[in-house]
């Protein structure tokens, strides 16, 4: 089949050019090039900023469009240009457009943040209303019975530039302190899911050249925190210890959640969060969507560490310094 991404150079994208060039399809990237498209793919350089960007491709035919963007005047002015020469058209979406994340095991039907009006965010505070009107922008151009919307949790496996899927593992394949403890939240209940980028590019690739359509959750399989850990600690073949921190003297000590510097990712402490990682993929299961164990995700994601190096070492969780201090401050606060 001849596929256009809209993308396909970057970290989810270029995996799902490679599993389509896998199944011998026609593929063809479009984007600034920051970085390569994938061997066997044809390359159209273009700024999707600019009104005219797609005209080139927009000569052509084509049995599916994926498009990776999330802002919405790209999405806007690519659907008014590809929807007379493409059949269908998939959009890569996030569980950020969801209005609430309350509800463990809620389905797609669950309802969305505003759409933003403006064709560019202002920050990434507006990722999820975004991402809800690009979704709004290819629904209304290609209708339900031509368009999929890809509505991702977390992405994690190999080459993550975020560095912040691969932090427990790493943690525990180089502890901080010579006791080898691992400074993790208190959350025993805490749902986390991290679903693999390889996984995911298939399961968009089934979706550009089948005939499902309508919006998936795509979401790893949804583990209790504890659960992780143990993944991540057999998947770096360790016999670190956890040492589980209380949320509120996380909180007392500024580390933060969820991602960035100074944090324990995949950590949320409001319980109305507690859905986020943990929403229904029935639909997509019946679309195709298959998932690899986690800890083959974790294991992958550490060897290519090991051997690439870490993407963004200060982007994401606790440096060494800072969790040697946290435990033995936790340490003198128990006693
Ligand atoms: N990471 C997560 O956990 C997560 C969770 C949910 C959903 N998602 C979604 O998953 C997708 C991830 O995609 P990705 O890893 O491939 O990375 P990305 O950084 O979102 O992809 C950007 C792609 O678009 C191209 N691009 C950016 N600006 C452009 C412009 N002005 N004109 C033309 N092309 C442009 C980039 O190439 P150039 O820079 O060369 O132009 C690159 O190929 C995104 O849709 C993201 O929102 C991610």
């Amino acid at each position: 089949m001849k596929l256009l991404l809209l993308g396909g150079t970057a970290w989810l994208g270029h995996a799902v050019a490679e599993a389509a060039l896998r199944e011998a399809h026609d593929v063809t990237c479009l984007a600034r090039g920051s970085a390569p498209a994938p061997e066997g793919a044809r390359f159209v350089r273009a700024d999707r900023d600019a009104a005219g960007a797609l005209h080139e491709v927009s000569q052509e035919r084509w049995d599916a469009v994926v498009d990776l963007a999330s802002e919405p005047g790209q999405v806007r002015r690519a659907v008014r240009d590809l929807e007379p020469v493409a059949a269908k058209y998939v959009f890569v979406s996030s569980c950020s457009v969801y209005a609430s994340h309350a509800t463990i095991g809620a389905d797609e039907s669950t309802e969305l943040l505003p759409p933003l009006e403006a064709d560019s965010m202002a920050g990434m505070e507006q990722y999820g209303e975004a991402k809800s009107a690009c979704e709004n922008a290819v629904l209304d151009a290609f209708g339900e019975q031509r368009a999929a919307i890809v509505r991702s949790g977390l992405i994690g496996g190999p080459g993550d530039p975020t560095g912040r899927t691969s932090y427990w593992v790493r943690r525990f394949a180089a502890p901080s302190n010579e006791q080898e403890q691992v400074l993790a939240p208190d959350a025993p209940e805490l749902p986390t899911a991290i679903i693999d980028e390889r996984d995911l590019a298939d399961f968009i690739v089934a979706l550009a050249t089948g005939g499902a359509t309508g919006a998936f959750n795509a979401l790893g399989d949804a583990h209790p925190l504890p659960a992780h850990l143990d993944a991540a600690r057999a998947a770096a073949e360790s016999s670190a210890e956890v040492v589980p921190a209380p949320e509120t003297w996380l909180h007392k000590c500024e580390v933060t959640q969820w991602m960035g510097p100074r944090s324990l990712p995949l950590w949320f402490a409001a319980r109305d969060w507690y859905g986020m990682n943990a929403r229904s993929t029935e639909r997509a299961r019946a679309a195709g969507l298959t998932l690899r164990p986690l800890a083959e995700t974790l294991g992958d994601s550490l060897r290519h560490e090991l051997e690439h190096g870490i993407p963004n070492p200060h982007g994401a969780g606790l440096t060494d310094a800072e969790e040697r201090e946290l435990l033995a401050e936790l340490a003198r606060a128990q006693q």
